[in-house]
């Protein structure tokens, strides 16, 4: 079952999320980023218990990010990633958002999902907010993917500021949480 998170979900999509970051396939979230972050994030439930979690984030008025998306290790290969994404791609339609775009180190599936690889430097500043918290912010190797949906009108609306040429993320001094 697919639902929106609550609350009550939070240590567990803080451990899922965690688990992976672990062993470097994503970044760490603490508490506060998963609360303020909430309303944003959907869940996959399997017998009472919350074995995968997503967020779509909006970046501007045409583009949406899948974020934070997490499957349990002892779920993998069941469906629930793509469940997941397929989500954030209703969500992105319901809010009339022509495109979704990932960062990713899992470009296989993203793939499977529809997704293409594009140059980072075309997408917009605004997404590159996280990286002051990333290790790697100086070498970034995650691949950036975006699908769009055709379905979707495009908005005559303020473009979202560029990456200026050059400066992919901003550079801001690294502090270790605790
Ligand atoms: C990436 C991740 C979310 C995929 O979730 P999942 O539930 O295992 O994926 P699904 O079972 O829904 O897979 C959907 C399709 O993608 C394929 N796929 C999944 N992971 C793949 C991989 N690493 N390489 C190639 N194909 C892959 C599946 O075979 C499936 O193909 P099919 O529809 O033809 O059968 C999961 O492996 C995960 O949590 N990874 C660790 C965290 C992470 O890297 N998150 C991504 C951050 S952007």
């Amino acid at each position: 079952m697919l639902r929106p998170a609550t609350v009550y979900d939070v240590p567990r999509i803080q451990e899922i999320i965690n688990s992976h970051a672990e062993l470097g396939k994503m970044l760490f979230k603490s508490l506060a980023q998963l609360f303020e972050d909430l309303r944003d994030f959907a869940v996959v439930e399997q017998d009472g218990r919350v074995v995968g979690c997503c967020a779509v984030t909006i970046i501007w008025a045409d583009l949406a990010e899948v974020r934070s998306l997490a499957v349990d290790g002892r779920f993998i290969g069941r469906g629930i990633g793509r469940q997941l994404v397929e989500w954030c791609v209703e969500e992105a339609r319901r809010l009339h958002i022509r495109k979704l775009m990932s960062l990713t180190y899992e470009q296989r599936f993203f793939e499977k999902l529809g997704f293409d690889v594009v140059p980072k430097e075309s997408l917009p500043l605004k997404v590159w907010s996280d990286c002051v918290r990333c290790p790697k912010r100086e070498g970034c190797d995650e691949i950036a993917m975006v699908r769009v949906l055709e379905d979707v009108p495009i908005v005559e609306l303020p473009a979202a500021p560029p990456t200026p040429r050059g400066v992919s993320i901003p550079v801001l001094e690294y502090v270790e949480e605790d």
